[in-house]
């Protein structure tokens, strides 16, 4: 599935712009879709890689829940038609403000990260004569292979509660009469691509969950978070994930209790390759060793190849016959030498103001954008399902 750029439409308009494909977006959640539903799993959308709301209303629309790691995000998920009841709270810093908040909003589940938090909860539920659903997020001690910035399941991260404080959660629990334990929420990483980390993950919880049937405790759902990768290199080629691969190494490794609900939370695998960010060249530099194309987005409106050195695909939507290729770091604007989005990147030769578009942009980019340098916020436009399909 190749992109399908509006180009003529984009010409007219100010750049940089975050450009999103929601045949891409539709086609991802039909196939997503496909593959949970016959083994009855829920998927929670992730709002942290990308929370416009146009794209909250496709997620909705296909039934997804809503998986938010702040006030905010439960706002948005609220306004944008999100169920109370198919909204989920993570963080490992959730404020008051926050946690009453989503009281009062009655969502499905907490996911508590700390006894602490716990004792928090069920205190200002007490207050308002509530009962919070929770679920324990459990670190399980597993390597997911990917970023270390973007690792969550090890015992050095600071996400999770450790298996070694399981005892104690438990007498938190029974001392907090306003709290209900109703699952257990994992989450090992993100951008994981080998699938073997997941089935080490099935394997950590069918420990955990024998543990808690040790203690005459069942919940209701497993949450196993989210994490699963797609390809930054071949955004065409592998537009959507492999999602049947991954739901079937949970059917085959996982062991759920009789009637146990499993959830996942997946942000970046359903939004990552149906946006692309296109931007123009302000400029071209001969350099000591290199050329430099610089563009007129930066890290303010992608961050990742700055934070975690990650590729995305860098085209040019401008190719020119004729007149051969050359390699270029492409550069953005700002005042840091991280602002690369890539180096000796082989293109059509570009000239001024031609466009450029970096692709598999449509998760944690647009979200993650800064206002450094005092940069004005990047707009977003929207390619109907009807136009490209
Ligand atoms: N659940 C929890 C508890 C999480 O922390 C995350 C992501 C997700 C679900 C969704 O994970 P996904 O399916 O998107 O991998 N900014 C980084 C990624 C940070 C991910 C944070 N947590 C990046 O650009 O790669």
């Amino acid at each position: 599935m190749a992109l399908q750029l509006d180009i003529k439409r984009i010409k007219g308009l100010q750049t940089p712009l975050y450009y999103y494909d929601l045949g891409v977006l539709h086609q991802t959640l039909t196939d997503l879709q496909k593959n949970a539903e016959p083994h009855g799993y829920h998927v929670h959308y992730a709002l942290k890689a990308n929370s416009n709301p146009e794209i909250l209303h496709m997620v909705r629309q296909f039934g997804l829940g809503a998986d938010c790691v702040s006030g905010n995000e439960v706002k948005r998920a609220l306004e944008c038609g999100f169920a109370p009841e198919s909204i989920v709270f993570a963080g490992v810093g959730k404020s008051d403000e926050e946690i009453i908040l989503a009281l009062d909003a009655d969502i499905f589940c907490f996911n508590c990260e700390s006894r602490q938090e716990i004792r928090v909860i069920d205190e200002l539920a007490a207050q308002r004569g509530k009962q919070a659903r929770i679920a324990l997020r459990i670190n399980p001690n597993v390597n997911a292979n990917t970023h270390k910035y973007i690792t969550t399941g090890l015992e050095e991260n600071k996400f999770g509660i450790n298996v070694w404080e399981l005892d104690k959660t438990l007498e938190t629990l029974k001392k907090s009469s306003n709290i209900q334990l109703v699952g257990l929420h994992f989450h090992i990483g993100s951008q994981i691509l080998d699938l073997e980390a997941f089935k080490g993950l099935c394997t950590r919880v069918n420990e955990i969950q024998q543990w808690f049937y040790g203690h005459h405790i069942i919940v209701d759902h497993i949450n196993l978070g989210g994490g699963l990768g797609v390809d930054y290199h071949h955004p065409d080629e592998h537009a959507i994930p492999d999602f049947k691969a991954y739901f079937d190494i949970f059917q085959k490794f996982l062991e759920p209790r009789p009637k146990q609900k499993i959830h996942f939370e997946l942000g970046r695998a359903i939004v990552a390759q149906c946006g692309s960010l296109i931007s123009k060249v302000l400029y071209v530099k001969k350099g000591v060793k290199t050329n430099f194309a610089i563009l007129d987005a930066g890290m303010t409106e992608l961050i990742r190849p700055a934070l975690y050195q990650s590729y995305h695909k860098i085209e040019s939507l401008t190719p020119r016959k004729g007149e051969g290729e050359e390699k270029y770091d492409v550069v953005g604007p700002i005042c840091e030498s991280s602002d690369c989005f890539g180096k000796a990147v082989e293109l059509p030769v570009v000239k001024r103001g031609d466009l450029i578009a970096i692709r598999t942009t449509g998760a944690y980019s647009e979200v993650m954008a800064s206002f450094y340098n005092l940069r004005t916020k990047a707009p977003a436009v929207y390619a109907e399902v009807s136009v490209i399909s």
